[in-house]
């Protein structure tokens, strides 16, 4: 491995030269570009093959570089960014007009975020203009959790990847939506992560704010919420009956994968032409934050251990709302739920 020193000095030459890196976060590997460098933003969208309509996250190393790159920042994000970053969660704020619209899809606002991670944050501070970056995987498919993951998944593309080691969260930051009007803050959780909404009301309450939580189901405030997502290279079989047998869930999955489209809002859904045969068992931790700390390696290496699919059956014990981040991604990443 290359010394730290030298890693991060050839990753700010190639984000400075218009390049994608891979980025090492708590959450999870990102691909990162400059903000300011138009066909770097561009490559990122190219090289993840994801569509235009799913905006990207603004790395930042300060709440002063935040501030930078929104319209309005009230005492809502002051409180949050305050309490939580650098942090596994994303602020959606409304967005400065020097923001490039590639970046936020063409909407008004920007999700922002400071990643608790030395090296990236570190290699922010050297470049010294925020960074946009998604989970470095390609469009739908399983986010990375170590370099080596990014430089499977980018093998063809050649991404150089700053090695910081394996990420602590295990998937993606918290996604909230901040409006403030007249002193008072509306919220909604755009995508769940480790920092819980009860963590949110805490800090919030804690500093005397007015606020409420709302539901978004406007697909135009939250685009990027597809009904699958992060799915491994064999089917994932999610199985909330223990009491089923294995055997009988493999005939009960291979009826029903054939009549399943093969796209699902342009993600491929993953079914063996052949069938269902054989099967790995996925297995985790039984303390939620472990679990969701190996979920996307497990993910990725049940699938490598060449089976036609993966079962995961849901304990009555994952049902709290530790855990719910975690289905969250497990109900994406199945191919059916039975
Ligand atoms: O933990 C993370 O958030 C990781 C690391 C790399 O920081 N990044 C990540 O990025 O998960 P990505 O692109 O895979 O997910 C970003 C999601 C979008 O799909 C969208 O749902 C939401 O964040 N998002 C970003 N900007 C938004 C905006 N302006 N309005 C609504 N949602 C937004
Ligand atoms: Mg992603």
């Amino acid at each position: 491995m290359m010394p730290v020193n030298e890693a991060i000095i050839q990753a700010k030459s190639l984000l400075d030269d218009g390049d994608v890196v891979g980025l090492p976060t708590e959450t999870v590997y990102g691909l990162a570009a400059r903000i300011d460098i138009p066909s770097a933003i561009e490559k990122i969208f190219t090289t993840k093959e994801r569509p235009f309509f799913d905006p990207l996250i603004v790395h930042v190393a300060s709440i002063a570089q935040a501030k930078m790159v929104t319209s309005h920042w009230g005492p809502t994000a002051e409180a949050l960014a305050k309490a939580f970053w650098p942090g596994p969660l994303t602020m959606v704020l409304p967005k400065a007009s020097s923001v490039n619209p590639m970046i936020t899809s063409g909407l008004e606002s920007v999700g922002i975020r400071m990643p608790n991670h030395p090296l990236a944050l570190e290699l922010l501070r050297e470049v010294g203009v925020p960074l946009a970056a998604p989970s470095a995987n390609k469009f739908g498919r399983t986010s990375p959790t170590s370099a080596s993951h990014v430089r499977v998944e980018f093998k063809k593309e050649n991404v150089f990847v700053l090695d910081g080691g394996e990420c602590q969260i295990g998937i993606e930051s918290t996604v909230l939506l901040v409006k403030e009007k007249e002193g008072k803050a509306t919220l909604s959780i755009l995508r769940r992560g480790h920092i819980l909404k009860s963590d949110i009301e805490s800090v919030l309450k804690a500093k005397g704010l007015d606020f409420e939580f709302v539901e978004t189901t406007d697909k135009k405030e939250s685009p990027g919420h597809m009904k699958h997502h992060y799915m491994p290279s064999v089917p994932l079989i999610l199985c909330l009956d223990k009491t089923i047998s294995p055997e009988s869930l493999l005939s009960e999955v291979n009826k029903k994968l054939s009549q399943m489209p093969d796209e699902i809002e342009s993600i491929k859904i993953v079914k063996p032409a052949g069938g269902i045969h054989t099967y790995q068992k996925l297995e985790l931790s039984s303390d939620p934050v472990l679990a969701t700390r190996e979920l996307y390696s497990r993910l990725r290496e049940t699938a490598a251990q060449g089976k036609d699919c993966i079962i995961f059956y849901r304990e009555d014990h994952q049902y709290s709302e530790r855990w719910e981040s975690l289905f969250d991604r497990l109900n994406k990443a199945a191919s059916l739920i039975v």
